[in-house]
């Protein structure tokens, strides 16, 4: 395949072994800089130009978009996806991985286990945040930090107050986090590739410092991942849409505790730690997927006039209940089953013979009229509190 590796950083370590791993292998490959791509968006079909000349034609690129070129660098990979050129990291994973906020509330409806986090904008209600995420010592981030650069621990309430408001009136957003002190200044990064973990180390911190990043001088060991760490590590990455991850965890009394998923993991430190040729996994991954460019199905499966996806539950005492895929009358209404999730396992391409059962969601195309009234209730939510008197709920309609 002819790859191109986008990175700013020729020479830096990551970037030098993916290149070699490339060659070993037998693939082209160059390494080209973020910032001297032009999107061009003149011509019938979206177009890159690189250095001022028309780019040749690639099989796939790996991003390595630092953070502080984020919009550019994404920018440019969502181009090559325009392109159908494979990326095993979209330019959605990457938004949404960089951002510690947003990726904690994609995260938090999968049952990812994470640390209680909270984030408010008035100073008001700092306090409840506080105690919401269990009272101090709490964690504060800035939302985009990296490094362990803008990772905080506050001792007191009132010193994360004043913390975050400094933070606040210099326009910076922070998230409120309840700090694991179990698991003492150590974390776990698990490279995952694909569906599968391919190298994991933990990370000590030094001395009295809680942050274990090995820029803040932490040590790193290779370390055996217990099955429901690789699982929490796979599926984060699965989640953010990233194929390439390095995910931190936290070793939480009830296991782990996801903090974040990056989107461009170094390789240094963990294949130091573990003699493991991540770089090599990485590049055997892409050769292997790059006849499935990401296809953002949902768009493209409702180009369709009156036609879309839609997950359908199968209601305790629906009909289609212990009928079979082909007898449940679903395929003469228009509509095609893609996938079947059962608990927390689900069936691809479902045959026609799988028996449908009460809590089933089946993943969907066909025409919208028709899947309207199987899809599932709202979720609702927990509806412990208290119904206010009229006057003052009205008074709350507001603002
Ligand atoms: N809630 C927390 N409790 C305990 N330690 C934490 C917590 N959050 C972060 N840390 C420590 O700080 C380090 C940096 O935090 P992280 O969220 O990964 O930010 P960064 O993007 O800067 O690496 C982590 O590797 C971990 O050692
Ligand atoms: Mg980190």
């Amino acid at each position: 395949m002819k790859l191109a590796i986008l990175s700013r950083a020729p020479h830096a370590y990551s970037t030098q072994r993916l290149r070699s791993a490339a060659e070993q292998r037998g693939h082209t490959v160059k390494v080209l800089n973020t910032l001297r791509f032009a999107i061009d968006l003149s011509g019938d079909e979206p177009d890159l130009q690189y250095r001022g000349r028309l780019l040749s034609d690639y099989d796939a690129i790996l991003p390595r978009i630092g953070n502080s070129i984020t919009y550019y660098g994404t920018a440019v990979v969502r181009q090559f996806e325009q392109m159908d050129v494979y990326t095993p990291n979209t330019a959605n994973g990457i938004t949404n991985s960089r951002d510690k906020l947003r990726a904690t509330q994609i995260l938090s409806r999968h049952g990812i286990g994470m640390p209680r986090t909270a984030f408010v904008n008035s100073r008001a209600d700092v306090r409840m945040a506080i105690e919401r995420v269990g009272g101090a010592p709490v964690v504060i981030k800035l939302l985009e930090g990296t490094q362990g650069i803008g990772v905080i621990l506050a001792p007191e309430a009132k010193i994360a107050e004043s913390i975050i408001e400094t933070l606040h009136s210099t326009k910076q957003n922070v998230l409120i986090q309840s700090f694991i002190s179990e698991s003492r200044g150590r974390d776990i990064r698990a490279l995952v590739v694909g569906d599968r973990v391919v190298a994991a180390m933990r990370r000590v911190a030094s001395g009295d410092e809680f942050r274990s990043n090995v820029h803040r001088g932490g040590t790193v060991e290779k370390v055996a991942l217990s099955p429901e760490f690789e699982e929490a590590a796979v599926r984060s990455a699965q989640i953010m849409g990233l194929r390439v991850a390095g995910v931190d965890m936290l070793e939480g009394k009830d296991g782990p505790l996801v903090m974040e998923v990056n989107s461009s993991p170094g390789l240094e430190g963990i294949e130091r730690a573990t003699g493991l040729d991540v770089a090599g996994a990485i590049v055997d991954f892409i050769d292997n997927q790059v006849a499935f460019p990401e296809i953002d199905v949902r768009q493209r499966l409702s180009v369709s006039t009156g036609y879309g996806v839609a997950e359908l539950l199968v209601h305790t005492n629906a009909d289609i209940v212990g009928k079979t895929l082909r007898d449940s009358g679903l395929w003469e209404r228009d509509i095609t089953a893609l996938t079947l999730h059962r608990g927390t396992s689900v069936i691809p391409n479902p045959r026609s013979g799988v028996v449908l059962e009460p809590g089933d969601r089946l993943l969907c195309f066909g025409r919208l009229e028709e899947m309207r009234s199987m899809i599932p209730d709202r979720r609702k939510r927990r509806t412990k509190v208290r119904k206010l008197p009229k006057e003052a709920q009205e008074a709350l309609t507001e603002e």
